[in-house]
């Protein structure tokens, strides 16, 4: 039977947060074949809107097509391989144009016209759609996989299906989105997140609102790992003055109310459910020791058309701490690299990160031993 505390585990080994060579296996392994969180579907409101998600070379257009169903497509035109969309974000109309010699395709990929090739021999329009990738939607939060044919997402999400199925997040928007470039691997970003045994002394603020042993686990082995925190103010919410910004959430319970759910996404977010709000952290590897974190605090449409509403509680909050907690990770970043220093035991407050390392031991194929 697997392990389900930390009894005994130890931190990765210094070349998984140094080693290029682990990169590129993490790259094959996880990021280029797994399912990852990309974005909400509050911003593919309407028909044509669209974002793009870059994966190294890779670059994916998730738009809403005419029919109003999410598709995602390579970023890349069929005739010489331009890129498709430039920018970031946007609204494509009902097509999309490639800039170099406007073949036109359809929201739905196909290719709908391409100037001057009627007479070419052979050429058929319809041998020529862009080529798709696959896209899941759960709770609202969107879901690419830049894998042919990845393990179904019902499969590898298993223990989050159904578990939220009461919140309808899929309704929230965001009011804010904020940006870091954090120094450090993501995987440390992980480890970050999963324990409060750094809170005490790091995070005063956090740790008066939720002392850092009102915590248990009710996810504690695979893919999506956390469980709650209960705030000492059982009205409250995680603010810079404890106080709620919103109402409660639709559809949560009373006692969900008093709690913050806290799930790390392998390998790609974290989601935390507040009462009156929702934070999602993307974390996106950008190279060994560089991660690219983009926090968004998402509040119900009722909420926000509320006169007065006032969201920076949550945004200062969050932002704070976020950034405490950045130093932490880059301060480990450096530690790490050190020739000297080996794998340290887990606490039992960090028993999330040994399962988040069994996790990633099982997805990167390493023996249970290996990892110094
Ligand atoms: S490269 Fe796109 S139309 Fe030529
Ligand atoms: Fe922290």
């Amino acid at each position: 039977m697997k392990p389900r505390t930390s009894f005994g585990q130890k931190t990765l080994g210094r070349g998984y947060f140094t080693s290029k060579d682990i990169f590129d296996m993490e790259r094959e392994r996880i990021f280029r074949t797994g399912w990852l969180l990309v974005g909400h579907v509050s911003q593919l409101d309407v028909p044509g809107r669209f974002f793009v998600f870059d994966l190294d070379h890779e670059s994916v257009i998730v738009l809403r097509d005419e029919d109003g169903a999410i598709r995602a497509f390579h970023n890349h035109c069929r005739h010489r391989g331009s890129r498709l969309c430039a920018a970031g974000e946007g609204n494509l109309g009902r097509s999309i144009r490639c800039p170099y010699h406007a073949w036109n395709y359809g929201l739905d990929g196909r290719l709908r016209s391409a100037p001057s090739m009627a007479d070419v021999a052979g050429f058929d329009a319809a041998d020529w759609p862009l080529h798709t990738v696959v896209v899941e939607t759960w709770l609202g939060f969107v879901f690419i996989s830049l894998a042919r044919e990845p393990q179904p997402f019902a499969h590898v999400l298993a223990n989050l299906t159904g578990r939220f199925a009461h919140r309808d997040t899929s309704v929230l928007r965001a009011v804010h989105r904020e940006v870091y470039l954090v120094a450090a691997n993501w995987k440390l970003v992980f480890h970050n997140f999963s324990e409060c045994y750094h809170c005490p002394g790091v995070h005063p603020q956090l740790n008066r609102l939720t002392p850092f042993r009102n915590t248990e686990n009710d996810l504690d082995e695979g893919a999506v790992l956390g469980g709650p925190m209960w705030m000492n103010n059982p009205e409250g919410s995680m603010t810079m003055g404890g106080e709620r910004c919103a109402a409660p959430l639709p559809g949560i319970s009373s006692e969900e109310r008093g709690r913050v759910y806290y799930y790390t996404v392998f390998p790609s977010a974290f989601i935390s459910f507040h009462p009156d709000y929702v934070l999602l952290h993307r974390a996106e590897a950008l190279a060994i020791d560089c991660t690219r974190v983009t926090c968004e605090w998402y509040f119900h449409p009722d909420a926000i058309a509320t006169p007065g509403f006032d969201p920076q509680p949550a945004i200062a909050f969050w932002d704070l701490t976020n950034r405490q907690d950045w130093t932490l990770c880059e301060n480990t970043q450096r530690g790490v690299a050190s020739l000297t220093w080996q794998p340290g035991p887990y606490s039992e407050l960090e028993s999330q990160l040994a399962a988040f390392d069994r996790e990633y031991r099982r997805v990167m194929a390493l023996d249970a031993a290996s990892g110094d």
